[in-house]
Formats: C-alpha cells, structure tokens, sequence
C-alpha cells in the first residue's frame, strides 16, 4: 500500500486460498498481519483468537489495529447444497460478519477501513446483460446470500469505518478453488462444454484479487460494493476452448444440463454450473486500479506456470 505504509491489517479466513495469498502479499510490503483464528493463539503477536459461532472475538487485541479484512466462510463447492449444508454456508459468512463489524463499530478507536468479502452470486443468474456494481441484485440461494453477507457489514459502516464489500468472481488458482478442481477431467482430455456454454464466467486471476483488496484497502474514496472480477468476462465454451489450449488437451466432450443437474444437484447447477453473469469491474477500473491479468488465456497460463 502506497498511501498507507506500515499497517497493521486483522484477517479472517486468511488459512484460506485467498487469505493466504493477501497475507503472504501484505507481509512481503512491510505490513504487520494478526490473523483471526478459530482455535486457541500460538502466537499471541501474529494471532487473534475468534470462533464466530460462538460469537467470541478477542476485542481487546483487535485494539491498535488499521484495517481489518474477512474472508471467512465454509467452502461454497464443499457439498452438494442439502437445506443443511446451505445453513452452513449462510451463517459460516453472516454471523461471523455481523461478528467483525459489531466489534469494529464498539472500539473506541476503530480501524480506518474493513474490507469483507462477497461474491458474483450476488447478481444471480443473468444471461448476457451487461452487469456491474450499479446494477440490482438477482434472485436465488446466492444472491439472498450474499445480500444478508453484505448486510452484515452495516454496523461497521454505522459507526464511520469504511466498508468495501468485495463481490469476488471465480477466482483462477491451481492451488484450490473451481480451476483446481477441474484441471483433473481436462487434463484426462475429459473437459468440456457445461450445457449450452453460453452461459457467462465472470473471473479474475488469484494475484489481482489480492491486489484488488489492497487497493480497496490503500484508496480512501473506495467503499461500498466493489466487483472483483476480470474486465472481460467470457462464456463457459470461450473458457472451456482457453483451458483446453493451456493445457494442449482437446475439449470437445460436452455434459449436457441434465448430467450437470444429476452431478451437481439442481439448485448449484443452476445458480453455479449452467447459468452466470457477465460482470464488469467499474469501481476498480474507474478508480484507476489495473489488472495485471485481464485475459484468460494469460491468467490460465499464469496460473499453471
Ligand atoms: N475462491 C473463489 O473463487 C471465490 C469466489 C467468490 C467469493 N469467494 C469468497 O471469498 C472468501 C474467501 O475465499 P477463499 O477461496 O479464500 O475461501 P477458502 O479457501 O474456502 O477459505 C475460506 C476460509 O474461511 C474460514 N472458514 C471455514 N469455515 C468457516 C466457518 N465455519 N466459519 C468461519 N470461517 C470459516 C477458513 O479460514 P480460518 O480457518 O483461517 O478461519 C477458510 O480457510 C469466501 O468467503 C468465499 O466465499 C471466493
């Protein structure tokens, strides 16, 4: 951060694959990181002890801190999507949000901005409609979801801290998330179209999301949603084609809707496999923020270097 030298940032969910990545980024700038973990401190200098269904937090060592950022939640892929398991993501996200911004809002010196995560599934389902921070929220498992998520940063906002709600796309890594699990089938050369393929991926590559949230962080007219995601978007046939190229392995095995459905359960085939949105970054990108990898090709061969 250039405007800010030498902070000290609180993480939630910084064991995660986006955490990990913002941690290792703002020590390697000379920040100073206190993760929030959910058991018990072995580190008391680096670590702040939570455990957000019990609605715990540490407050007092939260005391000093500049910024604070949460990325927490129970993978949204993990399980097929039983009334149970939905319950799980839900509240995993809601109560220990609602947990974080409570706390910020009672300190009496609060940090000068949080930054909480959100996601693409708050525009739910859209075709090809041309979407970005400005537009209304869909409708859905994700996009209810997500707008409670978003909701619960509000007393932190309340009480004068600057709030961004990062709507993160599929973010691109080898090392966890959608990429991860689908190198297995295209590198069998078992990759392919999803349905019809016409549906919209919005994405980003893991490094511009972690840069994206030390933007959020360093630049002081930032608030509100923020969409992190790729300038161009692409269809999933159009990825489907860039994967199969990076990785030299033919795509032309297509899984028709109904095998998507039978595999993946109705409601997050529809939501996440066989419809998306086409997402587009205007508060970062009119904010100045560049992306170091706005093209898929160039983000898929980055992210399997
Ligand atoms: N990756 C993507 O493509 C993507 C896309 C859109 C939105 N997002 C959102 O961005 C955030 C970070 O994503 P990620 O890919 O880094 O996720 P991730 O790898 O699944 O990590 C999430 C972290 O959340 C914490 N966590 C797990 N269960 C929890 C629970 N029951 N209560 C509270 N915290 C819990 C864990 O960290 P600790 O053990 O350290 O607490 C975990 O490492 C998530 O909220 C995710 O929904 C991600």
């Amino acid at each position: 951060m250039i405007n800010h030298p030498s902070q000290v940032i609180a993480i939630g969910g910084a064991s995660g694959l986006i955490g990990k990545a913002l941690c290792t980024a703002l020590e390697r700038d000379g920040h100073t990181v206190k993760r929030l973990v959910r058991r018990e401190v072995k580190d008391p200098e680096h670590e702040i002890y939570w455990k957000p269904s019990a609605g715990e937090i540490d407050a007092e060592s939260l005391r000093g801190v500049d910024a604070t950022v949460h990325l927490g939640g129970v993978g949204i892929a993990d399980q097929r999507w039983t009334a149970e398991f939905k319950k799980k993501l839900h509240d995993s996200r809601v109560q220990s949000t609602r947990l974080i911004c409570e706390t910020l809002a009672a300190m009496d010196e609060k940090p000068r901005v949080h930054v909480n995560a959100s996601a693409i599934g708050y525009y739910g389902v859209r075709g090809d409609e041309r979407i970005d921070e400005s537009s209304p929220g869909g409708t859905g498992f994700l996009a209810d979801m997500c707008r409670d998520w978003e909701a619960a940063t509000q007393s932190a906002w309340e009480s004068g801290i600057r709030v961004c709600q990062m709507r993160i796309g599929v973010v691109l890594s080898s090392q966890g998330g959608a990429l991860a699990k689908m190198l297995t089938p295209f590198r069998m050369g078992a990759g392919g179209v999803l349905g019809s393929g016409d549906q919209y991926m919005s994405w980003a590559a893991l490094d511009d999301v972690v840069s994206a949230i030390q933007f959020a962080l360093d630049h002081d007219p930032m608030h509100g949603a923020v969409n992190a995601t790729s300038p161009q978007p692409v269809t999933n046939r159009e990825f489907t084609e860039a994967l199969g190229e990076v990785l030299h392995r033919p795509t032309v095995l297509r899984t028709p809707a109904f095998a998507v459905r039978l595999a993946a359960g109705r409601e997050m085939a529809e939501e996440m496999l066989l419809g998306g949105a086409r997402i587009y970054p205007t508060r970062l990108t009119s904010e100045g923020f560049s992306f170091v990898y706005p093209d898929i090709r160039d983000a898929l061969k980055a992210a399997l270097a």
